[in-house]
């Protein structure tokens, strides 16, 4: 790229911080509404539903329990690294409490995270702050997905200050819409991490026409979510599911490997010359996803891809859904006939282990493999299935398995109201705004996943699930063992097997050191796996549909178990997980921080008036919202917040009287 247009850019950035200092701003956040009622809509059972897939109340019948039963196994639990590898099981890398996060479609950003920096929607800060509170680092997220792709246009600001337009918005479940996101997107993305801590990865759009596009949009979206995120940017993804282009008409038949190899080159160059990166380990890809015979990663690996691009590779990324409901030539796949295959160990191991060799590959360039997006189906999940407890029980062993195996993150992505699989839904906009938040069985998944881990950012796991001649129900009562400093911390214990007698519970017997006079424990239960949502973790929950403010609602229970001779015997009830804290400093490393930014206050549940408490935000990461400092904001700097001190209202006043409503790059041509 030319140096004018190099000039132009440092001289907009130089411009934006003068405005942006010359201004501030006040606080204001979505409030809700005041006259919200806690109804269940959950009355129109036996396919009769007619409305949006995200509170449809079908449920399924679950499996008949196993017989005859298993109701006691004795885990002998390896007292360090040593024993894990001498009793044939691996121990992970270490992992944090935050690894199971979310994945946002671009789309939906607005509706679920909000309508401006300045506008945040409040319940969705608390499912965070319910993260960052267990696991001590925010939630990751990424923002991107099938609509950051072909024509999403970065631009400096909308109409009504808006974080993005929809252009044109189709049917189909995966059809997404032509997107104008602005500036306002990453100044949102911000204040989120200074709120809760998010750390993000933004996917770019993949246009073969934009390494030839002379204004160079996505090389200055890139530059931007670099200057405005700071470290808080994990990478930007380049390419979203490259191996379906041809499929979903993105590119010409023909196009394959090779094509997409050379188009990943010549966008991140462009990217590296026309933009200012200040971090240029900036990327991550390629988000395969679907099994297609010669663009597996396996294949782009082969082909060259990661040797070539590891420099400026912040992480490799991989996408995966078990199965799909796209009813692909007339294949309908009734949810009843899969609902078994989620509901027990086998399918966990069978998603990660083809990524076993890749996360060898990773790891040994000192890279981090994530799974950028996964969920139960593809095009939309099914109804009774994608958000039953059933599969929050599948998607905690599938996020542990992922972590033995040696992903680094893991996120579940959240679609719109025409989807099954969200971990949480925002009530319609199209209807009475009587109405709140819908909270997805999986989204348990992420609590359990984070006390799993808790803190201490050393957390290793190991797969200690019994053989079969050691439990002939094994494949129903997953095990895994956390170690931290080369000691066992927590124990995870699964019992998948839908039967509320109690003929179906198992009494775990783990065997400690003799010292050890009690252990704690912490439930994630539903009386049946198809439950919707009456689900409790540690007797706490989110409720019913349209009843979430995104906050836990009950007294937590913790279960205290006493030990004899070094026998802790642990109740798993049928069905449920328990998670034992085998010390009180694992107890306490994983439990919520008792500090006011766990309360974004809203009143009773369900009757929301949603009302910030002001204060909180201000003061939470223990920093003044008004303490402008200079300094840098490139990964590792320690001026990171910087950019959220920025006024928007003064950038964008400032430069929508230059440029109006323009695509931002067409400034660099003035
Ligand atoms: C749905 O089916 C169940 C059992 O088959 C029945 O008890 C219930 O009354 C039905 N509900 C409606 C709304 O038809
Ligand atoms: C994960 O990485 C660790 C550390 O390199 C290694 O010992 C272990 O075998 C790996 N796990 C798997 C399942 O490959
Ligand atoms: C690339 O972007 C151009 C201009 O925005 C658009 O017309 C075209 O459809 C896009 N191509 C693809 C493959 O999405
Ligand atoms: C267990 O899960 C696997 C993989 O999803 C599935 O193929 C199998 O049928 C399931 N087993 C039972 C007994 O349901
Ligand atoms: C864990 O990592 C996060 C950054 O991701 C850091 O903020 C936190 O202080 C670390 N915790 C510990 C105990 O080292
Ligand atoms: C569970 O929560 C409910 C509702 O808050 C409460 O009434 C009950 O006492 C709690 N149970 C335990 C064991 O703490
Ligand atoms: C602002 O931040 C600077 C540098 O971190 C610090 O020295 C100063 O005390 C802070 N001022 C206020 C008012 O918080
Ligand atoms: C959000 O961002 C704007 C501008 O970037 C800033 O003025 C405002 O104080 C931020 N709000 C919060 C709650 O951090
Ligand atoms: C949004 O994008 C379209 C092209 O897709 C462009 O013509 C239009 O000017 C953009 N709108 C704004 C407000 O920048």
């Amino acid at each position: 790229m030319t140096r004018t247009n190099m000039m132009n850019l440092s001289t907009l950035f130089a411009s934006i911080s003068i405005l942006a200092v010359a201004s501030s701003q006040s606080l204001t956040l979505y409030t809700g509404d005041q006259t919200a009622t806690a109804t269940s809509t959950a009355s129109a059972a036996n396919g009769t539903y007619t409305g949006l897939a995200a509170y449809d109340p079908t449920t399924l019948t679950p499996p008949t329990p196993p017989s005859p039963a298993v109701t006691s196994y004795t885990l002998t639990l390896p007292t360090n690294a040593q024993g894990v590898i001498d009793g044939g099981h691996q121990l992970s890398i270490s992992q944090k409490g935050n690894f199971l996060g979310f994945s946002v479609e671009l789309s939906i950003a607005n509706s679920l995270m909000g309508a401006s920096s300045t506008n945040m929607k409040v319940p969705f800060l608390n499912y965070m702050a319910n993260i960052q509170n267990r696991a001590g680092s925010g939630p990751i997220i990424r923002v991107g997905g099938n609509s950051q792709e072909g024509s999403s246009i970065f631009v400096g600001g909308l109409e009504d200050g808006a974080i993005l337009d929809k252009i044109k918005v189709s049917s189909g479940v995966t059809d997404t819409p032509l997107i104008n996101y602005s500036l306002e997107l990453f100044y949102l993305m911000a204040n989120i991490t200074s709120l809760v801590g998010a750390d993000w990865y933004f996917g770019l759009s993949f246009n073969e026409s934009a390494v030839d596009d002379p204004t160079g949009n996505v090389p200055i979206a890139a530059t931007w979510a670099q200057e405005i995120l700071g470290e808080h940017l994990l990478a930007l993804s380049v390419g979203n599911e490259p191996d379906l282009y041809v499929d979903h008409n993105k590119r010409e038949s023909g196009w394959g490997l090779s094509n997409y190899v050379s188009e990943f080159d010549a966008m991140t160059q462009s990217i590296l010359t026309q933009g200012q990166l200040t971090d240029t380990t900036a990327f991550i890809g390629p988000s395969t996803c679907c099994q297609v015979v010669g663009f597996e990663l396996d294949d782009v690996f082969n082909a060259g891809w990661f040797e070539s691009n590891v420099n400026n590779l912040a992480a490799v990324s991989v996408q995966h859904y078990p199965t799909n409901n796209c009813k692909i030539n007339g294949n309908v796949i009734n949810a009843q006939d899969i609902f078994a295959d989620f509901l027990n160990h086998t399918s966990a191991q069978a998603q990660v282990s083809p990524y076993l060799g890749n996360a060898a590959t990773v790891q040994s360039a000192q890279r981090e493999l994530v799974m950028l997006e996964t969920n139960t189906a593809s095009c939309g999940g099914f109804p009774g299935l994608s958000d039953s407890f059933g599969v929050a029980l599948w998607m905690t062993d599938y996020a542990l398995q992922m972590a033995w195996g040696n992903f680094t993150t893991a996120l579940m992505h959240v679609g719109g109201q025409n989807v099954y699989y969200n971990p949480f839904t925002p009530p319609p906009s199209t209807e009475s705004a009587s109405k709140q938040w819908t909270t997805g069985s999986i989204y348990y998944s992420t609590l359990v996943i984070a006390e799993a881990f808790g803190k201490s950012n050393v957390s290793k796991v190991a797969d200690l699930t019994p053989t079969s001649d050691q439990d002939a129900n094994s494949i129903y009562h997953s095990i895994y063992g956390i170690y931290e400093n080369d000691a066992p911390t927590r124990v995870v214990l699964f019992n998948y097997i839908d039967d509320n007698t109690g003929a179906s519970d198992l009494q775990t017997t783990i065997t400690v050191d003799s010292s050890v006079t009690s252990v704690s424990v912490r439930y994630l239960r539903a009386t049946s796996v198809s439950e919707q949502y009456d689900i409790t973790w540690a007797n706490q929950t989110l409720g019913t549909s349209f009843a979430s403010d995104g906050r836990l609602y009950g007294t937590q229970d913790t279960t205290t178990i006493t030990c004899s001779n070094g026998n802790c015997i642990i109740p798993v009830p049928a069905p449920s997980i328990a998670l034992v804290f085998l010390t009180s400093d694992a107890l306490t490393n994983s439990n919520p921080t008792d500090d006011a930014k766990t309360e974004y206050e809203t009143s009773i549940v369900g009757t929301g008036s949603a009302t910030v408490n002001k204060q909180a935000l201000e003061t939470s990461n223990g920093q003044s919202v008004s303490n402008l400092t200079g300094g840098g904001t490139s990964k590792g700097s320690a001026s990171s917040a910087e950019p959220l001190l920025l006024s928007t209202s003064g950038f964008k006043n400032g430069l929508i009287s230059i440029i109006g409503i323009t695509i931002i790059s067409s400034l660099l041509l003035l």
